[in-house]
């Protein structure tokens, strides 16, 4: 039996989930046209769509609310997540922000000019859409190994250095504003970066004199993967780790509803000062005064103490537990997933399991429904779904290389006996995968179609 360490806390408020019969569950996909993200979330039993603004608060967290200073300007707050700041991060300034992708809407509203190109191992999605946004080219140069799911490399997210020189050369540096890197790399798969890379990664761009920003959303995971593989960092708190990590950048964004354990809540973090004084005008237009950004002031009470509490150890070392012992229990039937298991969330190869279901029928999405359908659990279909479209001068569909499903675990909510029912759940859908059949569009819209597409079964 795979074994993580026990929950490091006990549960003082609970929130009542049901298990719906299996005809309501029936008729709740149909009538949410087969697509999850539109299922209501008082069906679901267990629910695994994201890792982002669904973890527990703790009761520390919860009294610093009570202690919140809701001044407009200049609360006791903010002066508090400063300090936290400070001693985590180490930047010299920063602004809050409603979220993450506020922060990468500033900062490329302040940095990005039509025409530039902004390198990454590789971008998360929203990333991805506020550079092109403003006119901008993201580009991915992760390892290679990032796209082969058996490959055990242990730094799955790190950048590829010979690629990223080639890149720069290539585009010419008058042509990048800033260079950045995803902590750990959700896109691909939720795979940390070695330190090693990180400095690589720094010096390379600091090399062409270009600024560099990570994006931390989950960089106390990222710390805690490099303690426990990388040599020379066994005996280091996470805090160092994420310290030295920090003190290889400029700057950082950051979606507080990661490593923060908050429900909502950002950052944008930076040296300098120049741009900060941009970047203060931009927020005061998109989001608010400089010293609550898009918050309330017990909003930030909450970060600054969560920001500790998801570098404690004995948390982190059951956070990646969950992960890797939930991934050990589908193995036990046979399930293939990206290897190894990522820091919040393990990604099944649906496409391996279901290798009847063309690519065009969906074979993510036929899972997604089936893990609803057989134990009202949610995950999330990252495959044709959401990416396959039509080349632009063929005309022909482009396929993406994996149809996966990803199971995203929030933070101190769930206990192995969820994640038990889980394994066993899709461990029996497994067992009976050929039964499955695909699904056509019933309506799609043009962008971002996965979230309010309608399916029929076929
Ligand atoms: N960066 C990364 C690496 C993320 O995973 C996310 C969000 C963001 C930025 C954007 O932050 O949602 O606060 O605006 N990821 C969520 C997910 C949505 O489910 O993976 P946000």
């Amino acid at each position: 039996m795979p074994q993580y360490s026990p929950e490091p806390f006990r549960i003082k408020v609970v929130e009542p989930i049901r298990l719906p019969s299996s005809k309501e569950r029936k008729a709740a996909i149909e009538a949410a046209g087969y697509n999850p993200f539109s299922l209501k979330a008082q069906d679901i039993f267990v629910d695994l769509l994201t890792d982002s603004g669904t973890g527990a608060m703790s009761h520390h967290q919860w009294a610093a609310m009570m202690q919140g200073d809701e001044s407009y300007a200049g609360a006791r707050s903010y002066y508090r997540l400063a300090e936290a700041i400070t001693d985590i991060v180490g930047f010299r300034f920063f602004v809050p922000t409603h979220q993450g992708r506020a922060a990468e809407n500033i900062l490329s509203a302040v940095l990005v000019k039509p025409g530039n190109y902004v390198p990454s191992n590789m971008h998360f999605d929203t990333t991805d859409a506020n550079i092109r946004a403003r006119g901008g080219k993201p580009a991915n140069l992760v390892i290679d190994e990032a796209f082969d799911p058996q490959d055990q490399h242990p730094f799955k997210g790190n950048m590829d250095i010979v690629k990223l020189k080639a890149f720069i050369e290539r585009v010419g540096v008058e042509n990048i504003p800033f260079g950045m890197v995803t902590v750990t790399n959700n896109a691909g798969g939720g795979q940390p970066l070695s330190m090693e890379n990180i400095r690589a990664i720094a010096e390379t761009y600091h090399g062409y004199g270009l600024p560099f920003y990570i994006d931390a959303a989950r960089y106390a995971e990222n710390a805690y993967f490099i303690k426990l593989r990388e040599p020379g960092y066994a005996h280091k708190s996470p805090k160092e780790i994420a310290r030295e990590m920090f003190s290889y950048a400029d700057g950082m964004t950051m979606s507080a509803k990661k490593d923060a354990i908050v429900n909502i809540g950002g950052l944008l973090c930076l040296n300098d000062e120049s741009v900060f004084q941009r970047v203060k005008n931009e927020l005061i237009l998109r989001e608010g005064f400089p010293t609550y950004g898009g918050l309330a002031g017990r909003d930030l009470d909450a970060m600054a103490v969560g920001l500790y509490e998801a570098l404690e150890e004995d948390y982190l070392a059951y956070r990646l537990g969950q992960t890797s012992y939930l991934s050990a229990r589908l193995k036990e039937f046979g399930v293939q997933m990206i290897e190894p298991p990522g820091g919040h969330a393990i990604y099944i190869d649906a496409g391996h399991m279901l290798p009847h279901i063309p690519q065009a029928e969906f074979p993510g999405q036929a899972l997604s429904v089936e893990m609803y359908l057989g134990g009202a659990i949610r995950g999330c279909e990252i495959g044709s779904v959401m990416f396959a479209h039509p080349d632009p001068d063929s005309g022909q569909m482009v396929y993406p290389k994996l149809e996966l499903v990803r199971l995203a675990l929030p933070r101190r909510t769930y206990t192995q006996s969820h994640l038990d029912y889980v394994a066993d759940t899709i461990g029996e859908i497994s067992q009976r995968a050929k039964q499955l059949r695909g699904f056509k569009f019933n309506y799609a819209p043009e962008l971002l179609r996965h979230f309010t597409a309608r399916f029929e079964p076929l």
